[in-house]
Parts: structure tokens; sequence; C-alpha cells
């Protein structure tokens, strides 16, 4: 904040000093006397250097001015903090800062995976916070083979930006389609991240969802095939909202099995489960795996993980990494919501103690909202 006061009163100081100097020069006795034209005239000439000099000033400034109220449009949510830094610690994981440094991260990667063009959206946003906030991974989109990077499609388009902007490698895969349910090519499509081989490991990142830091510290998991937080909101039931795969012929070729041999009412999450849910590796799911909803709720002892630590809605958001929407049937962030809905559903004010209103998980959760809807426009 200091900086963007700062700037303008000292542009404006300069430009004062200088309109005051010329009007001196205006004063001078010899020239209050003769305030002809032909007079007037070459000393305005000789003044202009001085003028161009404060425009030029003035231009650097409403350019410096104009970077940093881009930044500035992140400030409401303080929550994107640069802490690819010191992340591993936080989790108990030794890592020193030299193995962090020097190793090869070309063998780690984001991936996402769209099908259509909302979801390219969303990916395109979860791309750009990793960029932003220095991950160091790499990533890569999966995105249908049909869609040409040559046409000028809006498709075309948002591929080109991930690539060219955010680093993005860009896989073409075939989405297959399944008789009746549409919500199994897309299951189907997440789970090709088991077949991304050209990587040691990748974090497979559901896009209705904000990164609100990296996470680069699980690419330095204990080797194992999978790992996974808890869907804490239910009962022994992990998540695939953030998956951590060390790809490899033999777990797709398991996965394909599985596919080939579901259920109709299995999606990628069962899949993952029916595979993986005794083994795996557990992730916490406080911190990598927060649901929006969760600020609406009342008891909050499964996501805190204790029955007598105090829920403080602010703290909570700034220690999470991964916040996924769902607050059905307030629809996801980037569908215009019934405003009605939303008075509706928001979360509820409490009295404290001391005998305050306290609305902290209501700002909390109308803050994600809006950041999420603006941030969207300023990205995409
Ligand atoms: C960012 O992280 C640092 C170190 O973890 C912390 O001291 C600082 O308060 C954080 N800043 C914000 C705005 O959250
Ligand atoms: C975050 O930190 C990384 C270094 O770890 C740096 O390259 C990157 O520019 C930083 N990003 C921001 C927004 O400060
Ligand atoms: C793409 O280009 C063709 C001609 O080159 C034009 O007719 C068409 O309207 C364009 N489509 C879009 C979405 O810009
Ligand atoms: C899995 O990856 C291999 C090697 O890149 C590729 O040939 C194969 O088509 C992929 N399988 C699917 C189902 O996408
Ligand atoms: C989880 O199990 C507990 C006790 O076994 C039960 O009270 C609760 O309703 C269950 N929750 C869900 C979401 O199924």
């Amino acid at each position: 904040m200091f900086s963007l006061t700062f700037l303008p009163t000292f542009g404006l100081q300069l430009l004062y000093k200088a309109v005051q100097s010329s009007d001196e020069e205006n004063n001078r006795p010899e020239a209050s006397g003769h305030p002809g034209l032909l007079k007037t005239f070459p000393r305005a000439f000789l003044r202009i250097p001085r003028l161009v000099l404060v425009l030029l000033v003035l231009g650097v400034f409403a350019y410096l001015f104009s970077i940093l109220s881009v930044d500035g449009r992140f400030s409401d949510l303080r929550v994107y903090n640069n802490s690819s830094n010191s992340p591993a610690s936080e989790i108990g994981l030794e890592i020193s800062q030299d193995t962090y440094i020097n190793a090869d991260w070309s063998k780690f990667a984001y991936t996402q995976y769209v099908t259509g063009k909302d979801y390219l959206c969303n990916s395109l946003m979860i791309f750009e916070t990793l960029h932003r906030l220095g991950s160091k991974a790499e990533r890569l989109m999966m995105y249908p083979e049909q869609w040409s990077l040559e046409s000028n499609s809006s498709e075309a388009d948002l591929l080109q930006r991930a690539r060219e902007d955010y680093n993005v490698k860009l896989v073409p895969i075939h989405v297959q389609h399944f008789a009746g349910e549409a919500t199994w090519g897309d299951s189907f499509t997440k789970l090709l991240a088991f077949n991304q081989t050209q990587y040691e490991r990748v974090i497979s990142l559901d896009s209705d969802a904000n990164v609100l830091q990296p996470m680069d510290e699980l690419f330095f998991l204990p080797r194992v095939p999978v790992a996974m937080p808890r869907a804490y909101w239910l009962n022994n039931t992990l998540s695939s909202q953030l998956v951590v795969i060390q790809p490899s012929k033999q777990e797709f070729e398991r996965i394909l099995y599985a596919f080939e041999h579901r259920q109709n009412t299995d999606f990628d999450m069962e899949i993952v489960n029916n595979l993986y849910g005794r083994d795996c590796l557990i992730l916490p799911h406080r911190r990598y795996d927060l649901l929006s909803g969760e600020f609406r709720g009342t008891k909050h002892q499964n996501y805190l993980g204790s029955t007598t630590e105090v829920w403080n809605p602010r703290q909570v958001l700034q220690e999470a990494k991964f916040l996924h929407f769902s607050d059905w049937p307030y629809p996801k962030p980037w569908i215009a919501g019934d405003e009605s809905i939303r008075i509706d559903i928001q979360p509820a004010c409490h009295v404290t103690a001391s005998g305050e209103d306290d609305c902290s998980d209501r700002d909390v959760w109308n803050e994600i909202y809006r950041e999420f809807k603006d941030r969207r426009q300023y990205v995409v």
C-alpha cells in the first residue's frame, strides 16, 4: 500500500514544483511588464523541456501505478503468499534447501485435464496461479485431440496462452465417450494422469478449485504409487480432488482394468478408492483439501481433526493450499449464481462470547467467490 500511495504523491509534488517554478519565472519583474505574445512565446518554448520532463515522469509513474494496481486486484484476499521457499517442514518432510534447489524439476508436473471450455478457463487459472506463486514443477494439460491449436477458436487461443504464458505442456488425448453418462468421459480423462510416464511424479488437481499456495513439497513424498487426502466430509473415503501419482505402466493397466469393470455408480473417486483406499499414503486433508462449504458449516471437528481447537476461518484459509468449490445448491463460481440463493446460503454471522457480531465466516466465504470471479475476468 505504501508504494501505491507514495508514487502518485511524489509525482504530484514534482508537478507542483515545476508549476511553481514556472510561475516564479512569469512573475519576474522584467517579464511582468511585457506580457506580449512575442515575448512569452520563446519563454514558453524554453519551458518545454521541463514540461516534457514532468510529463515523462508522470507517464512513468502512471505506468508503474497501472502495473501495481493489477497486483492490487489480488489484495483483498491475502492468501496468495509465495511460500514455495519453505513449505516442506510444514508437513514434517525434512527436505534440505539444497535438495529443493537442485532437484530435477522436469521429472515433476501438476496435471490438469479439460474436456470443455469452462474447465479450460479454470485450468488456465490454476496454471496462472502456480506460475505466479513461483512453483518450480512443470505443468501439463491434457486436452481433447480434436481441438486444433492452429484454429482461431477461443479454445485454441486459451491453449496457446497456457503454453506461452505459463509454460504449460499440452498433451492431446482421446476423450472417450460412454453411453449415457457424460461424467464417465471426464472421469476417464482424469485417470489418464496415471499414463503420463514421462514424469516420475505428478499432482493431479481438480480445476473447480483454487490453488492458494504451491504444493511442490509433495513431489518429495516417500515413493508410493498414490497419495491422497481423506474426503473429511465423508466417512472412510479418500478424495480424488488432489492425487499425487507415480505414473507407471503397471498402475495405468490396473486403472484401465478397474475402469472396464466399473459399476454404473463408479467414477474416478470410486475407482481410486477401490484400488488404493486401503494402502495409499494419506495426505493431511487440512491444508491440502479444504471445501469452500466448510465455511458454511457449524461443526468443524472433521476438518480440524479436533473437538477442542477453536475454528478460525481466516487462519484456516491462510494455512490451506488447495480449496475446492463445493456449495450445492449454489453454483460453481464461473456460473452466474442467483443472488437470492447466495444470500440464503451464505454463512451465518454469530454472536461471540463477548457479545459482538462475528461475520468472519461470511466475509471469508464471500471473498473467496468474489476473488475467483475477479481473477477469471483478469486471467481469461
Ligand atoms: C507469508 O508467509 C510468511 C512466512 O510464512 C508470513 O510471515 C507472512 O505473514 C505471510 N504473509 C501473508 C500476507 O500471509
Ligand atoms: C516466488 O518465489 C520464487 C522463488 O522461489 C520466485 O521465482 C517468484 O518470482 C516469486 N513470485 C512472486 C510473485 O513473488
Ligand atoms: C476464424 O477465421 C475465419 C476465416 O479465417 C472466420 O470466417 C471466422 O469467423 C473466424 N472465427 C472466429 C471465432 O474468429
Ligand atoms: C498411454 O500412453 C501411451 C504412451 O504415451 C500412449 O501410446 C497410449 O495411447 C496412452 N493410453 C491412453 C488410453 O491414452
Ligand atoms: C459417519 O459415521 C458416523 C459414526 O459412525 C455417523 O454418525 C455419521 O453420520 C457418518 N457420516 C456420514 C457423512 O456418513
